[in-house]
């Protein structure tokens, strides 16, 4: 409104995540007219930097990134809302600093101060930082509002991610932080809930009678690239499954919620990930592969030796009326054939007449990137005097409908930390509860991991065991399709 002021503090204002996403999505949320009336953003990092040479070093990324149109106009418009502000994450006096600089400029007295303090940093530093925030001062600054958005990775496992939620808390209230995980955000996973929720024809038959599995795929074409020393003390069941797949299961599989309020929505993914059947020791070989690509040891930052997974294919089961017995197989990996992300549904088969030979189960492909859509398999007659079945596809493609790319889910999550809106943000027990399911892979794996690595080649579909892994209760991995 009018008499509010709204300052974002990017931590980590020179970092990767803030060149590609956070000022390109700023710039789109500024042309689009969703930002604040009264805006700003300050950009922390630890180089020393003027705010004008800082404006000419992300006047090229925004320009490089930006999901939509650039304009040079609108762009300088735009930076006149940036600055840089140097600090050292450890130094307090470096606070004391930035607090002044607060108090200089929200001193107008008509007018609220709102800050949205963003760590686009190493998680190594969160807790610093947040506890700085607090032994400075500014935390307790007179504010309308103060919210905190944490990236990820939010720990390594449950305990590491207790202590930091534990230290964070400390400082923050829940329903102030908000932590990131970009793919809820994105179009086609918000588009999901519509599709099941307001069409009739699909939530009558979303559960176990009609489903028979369902796959949720998220493929990357790129290896490791630069981020070698992250991600070989991570892999991909940290860096992925326990963050976005579980989550895209929940959305998936979540009843319908009382309301769209974030926390009615977020109690029923809650309800999902308490529901999840805890992993069997015993039957690992049935649940689980882990594969890395071939050159992976070869990489940059990489162990010789690494055991660190690059693709994890797994298959997890809901204990509830709705999902009992229908596997969920998830699957995800680097170094693959392309980058695609979707979920697809297996409908049973039809049985009126008997296991027709040449049907095929209905599919419903809701695809992520890099097109977005809906794909809907149908069985029908082929045209001609002999009785003939073929599968169609009925096809909403909704990135040749709507000639502007979508918004990138960044500027979505933004909007919605300035809102307020934490829906699609993870609350603190969705995480103790994907973390608690993710640990126990990892103690059942134990700290040799050699004989469930497998490799596979760069650019290829993965493993070849992923085919019978699929045929355990699949027809096929429907994204080859
Ligand atoms: C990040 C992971 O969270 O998601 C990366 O840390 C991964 O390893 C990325 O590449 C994938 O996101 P997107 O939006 O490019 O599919």
């Amino acid at each position: 409104t009018e008499h509010t002021k709204t300052t974002m503090l990017i931590f980590g204002g020179t970092g990767d995540l803030t060149h590609r996403k956070l000022i390109p999505a700023l710039y789109q949320l500024e042309i689009n007219g969703f930002l604040p009336k009264d805006f700003s953003v300050i950009s922390i990092g630890r180089r020393d930097k003027t705010s004008d040479e800082y404006r000419s070093e992300i006047l090229e990324s925004t320009k490089k990134f930006s999901s939509r149109n650039f304009e040079e106009e609108s762009y300088e418009e735009f930076s006149k809302k940036v600055s840089y502000f140097k600090l050292k994450f450890e130094d307090a006096e470096d606070y004391k600093e930035l607090k002044n600089l607060l108090e200089q400029s929200g001193k107008d007295e008509n007018k609220e101060n709102s800050y949205l303090f963003y760590l686009a940093v190493s998680p190594d530093y969160f807790s610093e930082i947040v506890h700085q925030l607090e032994n400075s001062g500014i935390r307790t600054m007179d504010s309308a509002w103060q919210r905190l958005v944490i990236e990820k990775p939010f720990g390594q496992d449950l305990s590491s991610a207790e202590k930091l939620n534990a230290s964070i808390s400390e400082v923050f209230e829940e329903k102030d932080i908000y932590r990131i995980d970009h793919y809820v955000a994105k179009e086609m996973i918000q588009n999901t809930h519509m599709l099941r929720f307001q069409n009739a024809i699909f939530e009558s038959i979303w559960n176990r009678h009609h489903i028979n599995n369902v796959q949720i795929t998220v493929l990357e074409k790129e290896g490791v690239g630069t981020r070698g020393g992250y991600y070989d003390h991570t892999g991909a069941l940290r860096d992925m499954v326990q963050n976005h797949l579980l989550q895209l299961l929940a959305v998936t599989a979540m009843e319908p919620p009382k309301s769209l309020d974030a926390d009615d929505v977020r109690n029923e993914k809650v309800k999902v990930f308490e529901k999840l059947v805890p992993f069997q020791p015993d039957t690992l070989n049935e649940q689980l592969i882990l594969g890395q690509y071939s050159g992976y040891k070869k990489e940059d930052k990489v162990s010789a030796s690494s055991q660190t997974e690059t693709l994890v294919a797994t298959k997890v089961y809901i204990d509830n009326e709705r999902w009992q017995g229908v596997p969920f197989y998830l699957l995800t990996g680097k170094a693959l054939k392309n980058k695609t992300a979707q979920i697809t549904i297996e409908f049973k088969k039809s049985t009126l007449y008997g296991e027709e030979k040449d049907s095929e189960p209905n599919i419903l492909e809701i695809k992520i990137q890099p097109d977005e859509g809906i794909t809907l398999h149908l069985n029908v007659k082929k045209p001609g005097v002999v009785d003939q079945m073929a599968m169609v596809e009925m096809d909403y493609c909704q990135s040749c409908l709507y000639l502007f790319n979508s918004p990138d889910s960044y500027e979505k999550l933004i909007l919605d930390a300035l809102h307020g809106d934490s829906t699609l943000f993870t609350r603190w027990d969705e995480l103790q509860l994907t973390w608690k399911y993710v640990d126990a892979i990892f103690s059942t794996l134990g700290e040799d991991r050699t004989s469930y690595l497998e490799s596979y080649e760069r650019e290829s579909n993965g493993p070849e065991s992923l085919d019978t892994f699929i045929h355990s209760g699949a027809r096929k991995w429907w994204y080859r399709n």
